[in-house]
């Protein structure tokens, strides 16, 4: 009573909001880059007001998985071209991966990349400790580190050296910290023994996923769920391809969340590699349409936490060596959101369980603070998107160094139309806005000490200096 009613430093008015009370149409008010207020906010005063009505405004769409190659690979993407796609593609925070080069194994590897982040990221960001023999014994010290998504552990070989195939490593590794730890779950024993079947002249990338087989995925997974149990340590597995892991990871629920990507959920084997060949490679690989339909299932009954994209440029010129020599991995950032709003409009998932497994889903396995749901005191993180929009996924678009995509020419219903950080609008109408601003993100079970003891400033005390 009596006192001075706060302005608003924006308000994003008349859209339909995804609240975890459900759909309501409201205008949002943003306040220091947190949501201030959530209601009829038509007579409160703010310094802009931008009406979005007939659109959607979900809670910004988490990308948990993005292998931006800075430093060392800069001529594949680097920190300013792959959150700028992020941006574009209505993602506004991505967790990005450690085999750059050199590999992000040490407290000096994550500064530097939390260093070249500052004002070159358009979206907020998080970095991924590699485990290692050499680091395994620091790593519950290196995944406290400010801007640290966790521990990485590639159990498998794929692009660059990461590597941990020797089980008393992966022990000690498991052993060594608290936090959920990011799994590449490939059988290296089995990979290295069935290689013979791409080694001959010739050989063509639909051997991809046969080289790579079920067995290769399902027995990682199978051991690597073995040893959690064993060691009491909780996993999040990525990229599940096969039908054949699905019952195990539903009988691990308590040690284990499962990401699932847009390419293996949307192409299939052998069309995708008759049409793309080594554009359609990856690893794990897009496997038959009997898993890509197991996979659906997987995230029509809850088992699927978390959509990553997994976004992993190469340039034209790698992929255009002859397979088994071309390099694995495919862009998908800036594709995410447009790809499973189609299959959101097709009726696969409704617009609810998109917003579960783009951003609620990556904040709840990866105890994200203050982002995953549109509610007050969270950061003011929004991707809103025209559920009406049709267009064409088209290469010109593609803003990531390596200027295409596997989606090439197909017609999508559904399009971010603009994303906001922390109350800053980035993008708008598919232009940028302003300049790169992007923070680190927090994570809750590793706030460092001294935090200020209120307020919003807040949201930049975890930031190394
Ligand atoms: O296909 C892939 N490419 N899978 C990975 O695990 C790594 C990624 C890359 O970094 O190129």
């Amino acid at each position: 009573m009596g006192s001075v009613e706060q302005a608003f430093d924006r308000i994003i008015a008349s859209g339909i909001c995804l609240t975890p009370a459900g759909r309501v149409t409201a205008d949002i008010g943003i306040r220091d880059g947190r949501i201030a207020a959530i209601g009829a906010l038509y007579d409160r005063p703010t310094a802009e007001r931008i009406h979005v009505p007939g659109l959607h405004i979900l809670p910004g769409v988490i990308d948990s998985q993005v292998h931006f190659r800075e430093p060392g690979l800069t001529h594949k993407e680097d920190l300013e071209t792959g959150t700028r796609g992020a941006a574009l593609g209505g993602v506004t925070s991505i967790f990005e991966m450690p085999n750059t080069n050199p590999a992000t194994t040490t407290r000096a590897a994550l500064e530097e990349k939390l260093a070249l982040a500052r004002e070159r990221s358009w979206v907020d960001h998080a970095f991924f400790i590699g485990a290692a023999a050499e680091n395994a014994g620091e790593l519950a010290t290196l995944e406290r580190l400010p801007g640290c998504a966790g521990v990485k552990i590639f159990l498998g070989s794929s692009t660059g050296s990461l590597l941990v195939d020797d089980p008393r490593v992966l022990r000690e590794v498991l052993k060594h910290g608290t936090r959920r730890v990011a799994i590449h779950a490939e059988h290296e024993a089995r990979l290295i023994e069935r290689r013979y079947l791409v080694e001959r002249a010739g050989a063509h990338p639909r051997l991809h996923p046969i080289w790579r087989d079920e067995d290769s995925a399902r027995l990682a997974t199978e051991s690597v769920l073995r040893l959690a149990r064993e060691v009491g340590r909780a996993l999040h597995i990525l990229h599940v391809t096969t039908e054949d892991e699905l019952p195990l990871l539903q009988a691990a629920r308590d040690v284990a969340t499962v990401e699932v990507t847009p390419q293996h959920l949307t192409l299939s084997a052998p069309e995708c590699y008759e049409r793309l060949g080594t554009y359609a490679q990856m690893n794990p690989p897009i496997r038959g349409e009997q898993h890509r339909q197991a996979l659906w299932q997987a995230v029509t009954d809850g088992l699927v936490d978390v959509i990553g994209s997994d976004h992993a440029p190469h340039t034209r010129e790698e992929k255009s060596k002859p397979y088994p020599f071309s390099p694995s991995g495919l862009p998908g950032v800036q594709t995410l959101v447009p790809i499973m709003l189609d299959h959101v409009h097709a009726g696969r998932l409704s617009l609810e369980r998109f917003v579960d497994l783009t951003s609620t889903g990556p904040a709840r396995v990866y105890d994200v603070a203050c982002k995953g749901r549109l509610a007050l005191g969270y950061d003011a993180d929004l991707t809103i998107v025209d559920l009406n929009a049709r267009r064409t996924i088209e290469n010109r678009q593609i803003a990531s160094r390596c200027g295409y995509t596997p989606f090439d020419g197909m017609q999508v219903t559904g399009w971010p139309t603009m994303t906001v950080v922390r109350g800053q609008v980035v993008m708008r109408d598919g232009q940028l806005l302003g300049t790169p601003t992007g923070q680190a993100v927090r994570f809750a079970s590793a706030l460092p000490a001294g935090l200020p003891t209120t307020g919003p400033s807040l949201a930049g005390a975890a930031h190394p200096r």
